[in-house]
């Protein structure tokens, strides 16, 4: 991109949306715009690692998707095992680190086996952390903190008057990651549809009307490109921004 000297949001976070109405358009059945997103997964974390982007969190299911309909389910899970197994290697050999957030215990054992093995072998690595939300959602992320803080204080390890927001912050599922610089949703809609609720709470949001099997470069150069418009005041004035 010609705006390079710009330096790249540290931390982008997507919500992927639209691989439905991307079928639906094209009179597929749903699943084959999940698997054209899964495509699109591949090439997002290429172009985020080319701009220099180091962390990326991808939407890939929320905890509200698992009400969707079994089948659609089952396909998702598919993509996801499927994934993992053909592109771990690959990802390992470009860098990459992957890490999963989510509610790991309602997820299959063996994706969460190749997910673990994922997580392992490609810990020490540094082009670009990519963080996948499984079984995720913003409200789950927040109740678990407070169990495992409430924990903590019944045990008298922490005093109810230490409760801070960094302790907060360092019991969600994403402690020691820097909070979304940008979120991203593709597909038309405006909303946070429970993502990272605490995370986000001075993130820079952009909106596109791209379903997401169509996602590219260009898209996340274009995001990238409003973003670095933007003046980012967390809540002070323009002089002291
Ligand atoms: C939203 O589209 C997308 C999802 C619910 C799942 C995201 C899944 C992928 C990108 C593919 C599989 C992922 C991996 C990591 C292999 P939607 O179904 O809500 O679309 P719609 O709103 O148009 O119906």
């Amino acid at each position: 991109m010609s705006d390079t000297f710009l330096s790249p949001p540290d931390h982008v976070a997507i919500i992927m949306d639209g691989n439905g109405r991307w079928a639906q358009k094209r009179g597929l059945p749903r699943v084959a715009g999940h698997k054209q997103g899964a495509d699109a997964v591949e090439r997002v974390v290429r172009a985020a690692t080319e701009l220099g982007i180091k962390h990326l969190t991808l939407f890939a299911f929320s905890t509200e998707n698992w009400k969707r309909p079994e089948q659609e389910v089952t396909d998702l899970m598919g993509l996801l095992r499927q994934y993992l197994r053909s592109k771990t290697a690959e990802m390992h050999e470009n860098n990459v680190r992957l890490r999963i957030i989510g509610d790991r215990a309602r997820l299959n054992k063996d994706i969460l086996a190749s997910i673990e093995a994922a997580e392992d072998l490609t810990k020490n690595n540094t082009a670009i952390t990519v963080y996948m939300a499984l079984s995720y959602s913003g409200r789950w992320d927040m109740t678990q903190a407070m169990k495992k803080i409430a924990t903590q204080v019944q045990e008298g390890l922490l005093k109810a008057d230490s409760i801070t927001e960094e302790v907060i912050a360092q019991n969600l599922n994403t402690a020691d990651t820097p909070e979304p610089d940008l979120i991203i949703r593709t597909s038309g809609e405006q909303r946070i549809s429970n993502f990272l609720l605490w995370q986000g709470a001075y993130s820079e949001y952009y909106f596109t009307d791209v379903h997401w099997p169509d996602f590219d470069q260009a898209v996340l150069e274009q995001a990238v490109k409003s973003y670095q418009k933007r003046e980012r005041r967390f809540g002070k004035i323009p002089a002291q921004a």
